[in-house]
């Protein structure tokens, strides 16, 4: 299924009628959900259902879904790599979702190891919105190739406090990806920039399946070094 369409489209919604999702439809969201690809193949993350949840910038809604982790390395990126491609099924359903940092599992299955969850299910009013209502930074702060389509892709993406904390330089075949540092009081606020890079890797691997590129991505490495940035790996 090609979800460009809803890369340009998508919001994160917050109000949701009550009723549950019937439970085919949940099914077929479920089906959907394990069938995206992962970014890290060695780094499967585990996901359950949840009906509660407590904390700061809740949304109540009638579905929440919980990532949590095993224990290895890039479980976050793959957090924000699958959960994102779920938003995009959810929009192509006419459903809406949203991600929720700062909410924990209020049922007795919240574990430590709990990631991120998101709120879903059927929104009240469009769980759509024109071009022009995406709020982001210019997109030549978050880039040198402000031309590249599957760069545009990922300037749509949703990031924790809408941060956007990627930057991506384009050099010839390559693209070198870098991670925003976080100085205090904001790196004590919001830890889940890793999710975030998850995210704007399923954006741009979104736009490279809709424009017919190969979309391949190898964490680490080296690059010149960029201020105030953590370099993470190349997109080729
Ligand atoms: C990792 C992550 C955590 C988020 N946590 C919350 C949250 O706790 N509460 C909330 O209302 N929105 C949360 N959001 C939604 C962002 O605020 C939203 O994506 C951003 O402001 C951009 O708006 P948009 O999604 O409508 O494009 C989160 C988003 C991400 C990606």
């Amino acid at each position: 299924m090609d979800f460009y369409h809803s890369i340009n489209r998508r919001k994160s919604c917050r109000a949701y009628r009550q009723e549950p999702l019937a439970p085919s439809q949940l099914a077929e969201m479920k089906k959907a959900l394990d069938s995206f690809e992962p970014l890290y193949l060695n780094a499967p993350i585990e996901y359950r259902l949840t009906s509660e949840t407590k904390g700061m910038f809740q949304v109540k809604a009638p579905h929440y879904l919980v990532f949590s982790r095993k224990g290895e390395e890039g479980e976050q990126e793959n957090a924000g790599f699958i959960g994102q491609q779920l938003m995009l099924w959810l929009d192509a359903h006419d459903l809406g979702g949203v991600w929720l940092g700062a909410s924990k599992d209020a049922t007795e299955q919240r574990t430590r190891e709990d990631i991120i969850m998101l709120a879903f299910g059927e929104p009240e009013g469009s769980p759509h919105r024109e071009i022009s209502e995406f709020r982001r930074k210019p997109i030549s702060d978050i880039t040198n190739a402000v031309e590249d389509e599957c760069i545009k892709a990922v300037h749509l993406a949703p990031s924790g406090m809408n941060i956007q904390p990627w930057y991506l330089e384009k050099r010839e075949d390559t693209v070198k990806l870098y991670r925003k540092i976080l100085k205090p009081p904001m790196s004590f606020a919001y830890k889940l920039t890793h999710v975030d890079m998850g995210i704007a890797l399923c954006h741009y691997a979104v736009a490279c399946d809709h424009f017919g590129k190969p979309f391949h991505f190898r964490a680490g490495g080296k690059a010149k070094e960029k201020k105030g940035y953590e370099f993470i790996g190349e997109v080729y």
